[in-house]
């Protein structure tokens, strides 16, 4: 997919209210991060890959972790996200960032150098996830490890009590994911395609969280339905009645202290090379 410029972009875009929302979600999910990170041997020194940076969020924490005899080279496919983080990162002088503009799944890298590769929520939004994941085997070191953050049951995401206008929300968004060559359920096929790039599994755990109204997870699929579900409408996958009577629905949630948000059911996976 290309924006007005031209230039590639996956199907949530790239511009600023996209720019926000992902620093939102990575402060909603960073303490999640930084324990895969642990688990799967980010230290002082590793050379980390950061396969679909996105504006580099996960990057640049990746980088104070690694210091600065450490390295972390970002892939991400779009310009404006690249731009984004290669100006944040001559700002805070992290001169142990390198970023690199390609697709994940034609992405050139040296063989045999990556003490960690990283991974979150890109995988789902590949037309051929297998091939990115042949790549990152091919440039991760005997005994490197590869860390994924990825959904597996995306339309488990729920609004409780029931909520029939989120749930036909939900619905839509996972439609015009599929509909975009995307898989919101990748999670499940992920051990079997990295055994088969000759990846050993170390890890798979589930991953999901509840937040009741008032807390950063209960406002996480709103802060991206303000900005999808005007998309969704325009691409005709929703109508407008649908996303107001959302809208209306969620006012009254926020006020009901019986209301919870379940997140959508997501993996963390760590795979070994040997
Ligand atoms: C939901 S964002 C996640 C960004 C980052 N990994 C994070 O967790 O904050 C998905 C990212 O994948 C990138 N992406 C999508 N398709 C890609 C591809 N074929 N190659 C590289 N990056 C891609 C998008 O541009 C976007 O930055």
């Amino acid at each position: 997919m290309t924006n007005e410029a031209g230039e590639s972009e996956y199907i949530l875009g790239t511009d600023d209210g996209e720019l926000a929302r992902l620093d939102f979600q990575h402060r909603v999910w960073s303490a999640s991060a930084t324990s895969l990170w642990e688990r799967a041997g980010v230290k002082l020194g590793a050379k980390v890959l950061d396969v679909g940076s996105g504006p580099g969020y996960c990057t640049l924490d990746l980088a104070r972790l690694v210091g600065e005899h450490g390295r972390v080279h970002a892939v991400e496919v779009s310009e404006r996200f690249i731009s984004f983080l290669r100006a944040r990162k001559t700002q805070q002088a992290l001169t142990q960032v390198t970023t690199q503009q390609a697709d994940a799944q034609t992405m050139i890298l040296p063989e045999n150098s990556f003490d960690i590769a990283y991974c979150r929520w890109v995988l789902c939004f590949l037309n051929d996830p297998a091939a990115a994941i042949a790549r990152v085997a091919a440039a991760l070191r005997s005994g490197g490890r590869f860390a994924i953050h990825d959904y597996y049951l995306y339309t488990g995401v729920k609004l409780a009590p029931p909520c029939a206008s989120f749930t036909r929300a939900v619905a839509a968004v996972n439609q015009s994911w599929k509909a975009s060559g995307g898989d919101p359920d990748i999670g499940q096929r992920l051990p079997q395609m990295l055994i088969r790039a000759g990846l050993q599994i170390r890890e798979v755990t589930p991953l999901v969280r509840i937040g009741r109204p008032g807390s950063m997870i209960f406002d996480w699929p709103p802060e991206f339905f303000r900005l999808y579900l005007p998309r969704l409408v325009a691409n005709g996958f929703l109508a407008q009645t649908d996303v107001d009577e959302y809208w209306r629905d969620l006012q009254a949630y926020r006020e009901d202290s019986a209301a919870f948000l379940a997140t959508p059911p997501m993996i963390e996976i760590i795979a070994e090379k040997p």
